[in-house]
């Protein structure tokens, strides 16, 4: 089986390459990835036997239809993915997140090639603190950002093409991810390395806003999973019921790494700062069987933190870069 993975060098991507190559030998792997700041070859390091990887634009036709043509399955993770970018300059999210899914979209369906297409739960927009209820699949989109509505539009897109052309698609919206690889511009990355540097971390707002972290491996395990088995046509939400407020996981990071709690600064709030994630991911469970493995949040934020002071040659190269740009975003997160 031959699977294209569209920005394969990124976080989410470079992990889930990782697994799948690591999990199943029939499977063969090439990865379209620009190499935006976001994407990096040492993410893919030791992989060079088993994964073939080609530099290119996914809203570029003539390369993705010459890799779409060739592959059983096209597994499409690249996108502009950072909000507060967003916030700065819309431009490129608004070419990869929609002109390159539409580009990917308009090659599966000429050739006839199973897709699926990763995106967040942000399209959903979000909810109060005490809203008893989750995001489902039955949710109306309803999204905040730049980033957030391209990554609906493109979604829109998927089930246009569904529906109109008959194209074999499934699509998942994911919680936050956290783990190994993740560029330090993201919160969890940046205060971790921010603790390193001996710099104090920093928090948008009041910090009670609530993401709903789930590890990057039960992430993919459930997109292989959908690949695999999900019905298409259908939307699934994936979630490890990991609400936790800014606030708690600044300082379960502070005392993870033996510093005070409190030793933290509160900083100017993200424009249009969602309030609540929160997903319910029954229909992925009760359908497809799918559970996460992480279900100690302490422990894999351990294992992050682990991962970041073992391979300062990984993120060192990102840090200053990344902290230049907050700098430059004079509203946001300085
Ligand atoms: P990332 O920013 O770490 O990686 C994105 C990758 O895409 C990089 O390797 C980059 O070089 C590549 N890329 C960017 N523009 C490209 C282009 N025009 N052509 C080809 N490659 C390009 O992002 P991530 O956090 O790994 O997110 C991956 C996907 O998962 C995105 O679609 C994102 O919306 C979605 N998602 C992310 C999260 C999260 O918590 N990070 C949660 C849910 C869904
Ligand atoms: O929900 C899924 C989404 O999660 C993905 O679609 C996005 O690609 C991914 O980036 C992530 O979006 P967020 O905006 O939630 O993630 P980020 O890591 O940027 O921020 C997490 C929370 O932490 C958010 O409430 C903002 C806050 N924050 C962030 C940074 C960088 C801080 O308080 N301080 C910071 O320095």
């Amino acid at each position: 089986m031959q699977v294209l993975v569209t920005g394969g060098a990124g976080f989410i991507g470079s992990n889930f390459v990782r697994l799948v190559v690591g999990s199943y030998s029939h499977v063969t792997v090439t990865v379209l990835d620009a190499f935006t700041y976001a994407g990096d070859r040492a993410s893919l390091a030791g992989l060079e036997d088993r994964v073939k990887i080609v530099e290119g634009d996914v809203a570029d036709a003539e390369t993705v239809d010459r890799l779409v043509a060739d592959a059983d399955a096209v597994v499409h993770f690249a996108a502009e993915s950072h909000n507060d970018n967003s916030l700065a300059d819309p431009s490129p999210f608004v070419r990869t997140n929609l002109i390159g899914t539409f580009t990917l979209l308009e090659a599966v369906r000429r050739h006839d090639v199973r897709y699926h297409h990763i995106s967040t739960d942000e399209v959903y927009g979000d909810l109060e603190l005490d809203d008893p209820q989750r995001f489902t699949e039955a949710t109306a989109y309803n999204p905040s950002s730049p980033y957030s509505s391209t990554k609906a539009g493109s979604d829109l897109m998927v089930r246009a093409w569904v529906r109109s052309f008959g194209v074999r698609a499934t699509i998942s919206n994911c919680s936050n991810n956290y783990g190994p690889r993740q560029h330090v511009e993201k919160f969890i990355p940046r205060q971790i390395t921010n603790i390193i540097d001996g710099v104090r971390p920093k928090l948008y707002g009041d910090g009670l806003n609530v993401r709903d972290w789930i590890h990057v491996d039960d992430h993919n395990r459930a997109v292989w999973t959908i690949l695999e088995r999900g019905e298409l046509g259908q939307t699934y939400l994936i979630g490890a019921d990991g609400e936790r407020t800014n606030k708690d996981v600044i300082e379960q990071i502070l005392v993870a790494m033996g510093e005070d709690a409190h030793d933290y600064d509160h900083v100017t709030d993200r424009a249009g700062h969602d309030r609540r994630y929160a997903i319910d991911s029954m229909k992925l469970r009760r359908q497809l069987g799918w559970r996460p493995w992480f279900g100690n949040f302490q422990r894999g934020l351990d294992d992050t933190i682990a991962w970041y002071r073992d391979n300062e040659s990984w993120w060192r190269p990102q840090k200053a870069a990344a902290e230049d740009r907050y700098a430059g975003q004079s509203v946001i997160g300085q």
